[in-house]
């Protein structure tokens, strides 16, 4: 038995809906939390499946992790124990690899396994680990392909990333919180979420300036004491129920963002003939007759996220004419346009690119969330075709899009959950 999110799709969507703190912001500060030697309070923490398991390896630690009210997450690390994180919950998610950079920073050693995520193609973490040996640690890969990192002294030092990286951006970041003197990393990613990290880590007393630019400088300091953050708003699931609005909506509201992260995206579905009022912390999308075919390249932030070119290539399907994509930062992270093809999707996927011709009416298939952004892809598109549609391997969703349910229900969708053969 397994478990299926179902779809009745061609329901006109209308009203708000307010989206919830950043998936890929949380899993980052959670980790860098245990750096303080104080209790961190954390606001507006996403109901997720990620998170979850975060909170499993932080209990592995034996830091004191507690869910006051719905989304307020308290991590006490004053008792943690610098334990090897072999379990399981490590290979649940991607970003299980910031505890590296946590670990490394606050003991000078850590040993874990090699952290899971979304397949996407090839994601290797040498540049996180080029940082933490620029910073003086040896990196080891054990028999059994879990790392050990070790250093006697972090020493700060001058970092070029070949490639502007999130996660080896934050790694160094969190792991050079601590070293002696300065470091600074050049051809740093600028992702918002980068932001939100620095803003907690320099809450708790780190000394860094620059997040947000390429450069960025950090310089060492001896405590990092405990704080209250409240997360950035989640730019990829307010871009994913903006796009659901763009294909289904007679008027919807997308509540508590910060546009400006969304600039590209916006841009883009202006191109397409969107109709949008853009205000200080919201967008309302109202329904478009005809929208028209669009060339996007996904770049590092601020340019096209990878992660809503998934979302965006079923919206293309009912646009007029030929629409390309190009994703220069995963090539191979095209899974989901096999399933759109089974709902009757026109996509020709070339490496690294795809070409969708449309419009192409799409009808209720079982379809597979092959990832987390695929998923979501699959969402849009059900609610968009005729009939029903059973998304398997639901889990893949729920480690990303809080409430999903919930959220669309109250927008007018037909959802619902079963175990299917
Ligand atoms: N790369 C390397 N070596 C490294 C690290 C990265 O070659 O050591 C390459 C990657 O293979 C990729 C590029 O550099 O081609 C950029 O990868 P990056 O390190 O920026 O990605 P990430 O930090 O592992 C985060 C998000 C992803 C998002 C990417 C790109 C988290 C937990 N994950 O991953 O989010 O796609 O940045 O913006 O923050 C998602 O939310 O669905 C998701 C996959």
């Amino acid at each position: 038995m397994q478990e299926v999110l179902r779809i009745e799709g061609g329901h006109e969507l209308e009203g708000e809906v307010t989206i919830s703190g950043s998936k890929n912001a949380t899993v980052a500060l959670i980790p860098a939390a245990v750096l303080a030697n104080g209790p961190v309070t954390i606001v507006g923490v996403p109901d997720i499946a990620d998170v979850e398991n975060l909170a499993v390896i932080l209990r592995l630690l034996n830091v004191d992790v507690v869910r006051t009210s719905r989304d307020h997450l308290i991590i006490d690390p004053q008792n943690m124990v610098n334990t090897d994180l072999l379990d399981d919950a490590v290979s649940k998610l991607r970003a299980s690899y910031y505890f590296m950079g946590a670990l490394l920073g606050k003991f000078g050693h850590v040993r874990m396994k090699m952290p899971g995520g979304c397949p996407l193609g090839e994601r290797p973490i040498d540049l996180h680990l080029k940082g933490f040996e620029a910073l003086g640690a040896t990196c080891t890969e054990e028999e059994d392909g879990s790392y050990t990192i070790h250093a006697d002294e972090l020493v700060g030092a001058k970092i070029f990333l070949d490639i502007s990286s999130v996660g080896a951006t934050i790694n160094i970041m969190m792991a050079a919180a601590y070293a002696k003197g300065r470091t600074t990393i050049k051809n740093a990613a600028r992702e918002p979420e980068i932001i939100d990290v620095a803003t907690l880590l320099n809450k708790m007393g780190a000394r860094i300036r620059g997040a947000g630019t390429n450069v960025i400088t950090i310089d060492g300091v001896n405590n990092l004491n405990g704080c209250f953050h409240e997360i950035i708003p989640d730019r990829i699931e307010a871009g994913t129920y903006i796009i659901i609005a763009a294909a289904m909506a007679k008027e919807m509201t997308i509540n508590s963002i910060i546009p400006a992260h969304l600039d590209s995206l916006l841009a883009k579905l202006r191109d397409m003939g969107v109709d949008m009022e853009v205000d200080v912390d919201r967008v309302t999308i109202r329904h478009s007759d005809r929208l028209q075919g669009v060339d996007v390249t996904t770049m590092p932030y601020p340019g096209f996220a990878t992660d809503l070119q998934q979302p965006l290539t079923a919206l293309m399907t009912m646009a007029e004419g030929k629409s390309h994509i190009e994703d220069t930062i995963y090539a191979d992270r095209f899974l989901h346009c096999k399933e759109l093809k089974r709902m009757g999707a026109d996509i020709e996927v070339l490496k690294g690119e795809a070409n969708i011709n449309g419009p192409t009416p799409l009808h209720g298939a079982r379809v597979c969330a092959t990832d987390l952004r695929c998923g979501a892809s699959l969402v849009i598109a059900a609610l968009m075709a005729e009939g029903v549609t059973e998304i398997t391997n639901v889990y893949h969703i729920d480690r990303g899009y809080a409430e999903i349910d919930r959220k669309l229900t109250s927008l007018g969708a037909v959802v619902s959950r079963h175990f299917v053969e």
